[in-house]
């Protein structure tokens, strides 16, 4: 039942509370989920705990960069190789629960990692939902490593070799960028989508409320940070991108699902634009943060535009007790 959980951030694991939701209730699926990629201990989703994973072997102490970094691609063993694979059947469990709850035509949009994306569009795809687009989140910097080959061989005391790989390294490209897929529930077949808008009240896009500096927006999306966003969560996404999620594929009032919170920006985004969401967060002190953020933001803010219509509520009654004095004085005295 919608009622115990909608404009809340639930404590707990989602998969506690996901198939409580009413189904066919949901307007729009938004969530930054777990990469899969051991960014930190809520992101290792898999059965393989490698004493290296999130830099707890002795030669890793106190060394955070190495931690960040995680699992070479390669691998530190065999079962490296099937976190990809768990990490697929992780997402399937839940996308499972979720299916029923969407609204026939409801878009879901879901960040995912670079190199983990295909997963989850595999585990969406395989529980029934259609792949729509793949957006891309343009950052404004990336943070770049990429060791010099030459220098390691130079370590290893072998000067030919260092010499011939001079201007090669180990690494990618910058990481500029992170991909959301976007999908959607299918509606009845033989139907088209505006009999589905008609039925459901979702399924379009309102692009006049999203224009970028006057133009169409495009799947390339640049956002940032606000000046004074406070930093809360290691993955936090910008508020104006989820506003603009939200805004695009939602009207005011429509329900928004976020079933990994994190710092809470989903459900800030949607409150800020008048719409309901539904939260999870397992993480007590993210939880305790989105609260506070929540608090400090949202009710600031209504408290703000509150302010601000009892003042231009005040200023309207100065004025037309104004034009009424003026017009009491221009009356002809009679007498
Ligand atoms: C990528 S972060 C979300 C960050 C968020 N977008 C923000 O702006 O702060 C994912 C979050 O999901 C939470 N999480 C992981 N597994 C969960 C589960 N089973 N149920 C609920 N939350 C979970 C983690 O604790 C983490 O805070």
């Amino acid at each position: 039942m919608n009622e115990n959980y909608i404009d809340r951030i639930t404590l707990g694991d989602c998969h506690n509370f996901l198939g409580n939701l009413d189904n066919e209730s949901i307007d729009l699926f938004l969530s930054d989920i777990p990469y899969g990629i051991c960014l930190d201990e809520w992101d290792v989703l898999h059965s393989n705990t490698n004493s290296a994973l999130l830099g707890q072997s002795p030669a890793q102490i106190g060394k955070s960069g190495f931690k960040r970094r995680g699992k070479p691609i390669n691998g530190w063993s065999q079962s490296d190789r099937n976190i990809g694979t768990e990490y697929r059947e992780w997402c399937e469990n839940w996308v499972a629960i979720v299916y029923p709850k969407m609204k026939k035509g409801a878009s879901l949009f879901v960040f995912s990692g670079r190199r983990t994306v295909h997963q989850v569009i595999n585990a969406f795809e395989n529980t029934g939902f259609l792949l729509k687009d793949t957006l891309a989140w343009k950052k404004q910097s990336a943070h770049h490593r990429a060791q010099r080959v030459s220098i390691v061989f130079e370590r290893r005391g072998l000067k030919e070799e260092s010499h011939k790989w001079e201007g090669w390294r180990l690494g990618n490209l910058a990481p500029i960028f992170e991909p959301i897929a976007w999908f959607v529930k299918p509606y009845k077949i033989g139907g088209t989508i505006t009999d589905n808008i008609l039925e459901n009240e979702v399924g379009a896009i309102n692009i006049d409320e999203c224009l970028i500096n006057g133009s169409s927006p495009t799947n390339l999306l640049e956002f940032d940070y606000n000046i004074n966003e406070k930093r809360i969560h290691e993955a936090q996404k910008p508020l104006s991108l989820i506003e603009f999620l939200i805004r695009l594929t939602t009207k005011q009032g429509q329900v928004v699902l976020d079933p990994f919170m994190g710092s809470g920006t989903t459900a800030v985004a949607a409150k800020q634009i008048k719409r309901h969401f539904i939260g999870f967060e397992i993480g007590t002190s993210f939880y305790q943060s989105a609260i506070k953020r929540l608090q400090e933001e949202v009710e600031t803010d209504q408290y703000k535009s509150k302010q601000m219509r009892l003042s231009l509520f005040e200023k309207e009654e100065k004025y037309c007790a104004n034009k009424s004095l003026k017009r009491m004085r221009k009356k002809p005295r009679t007498a």
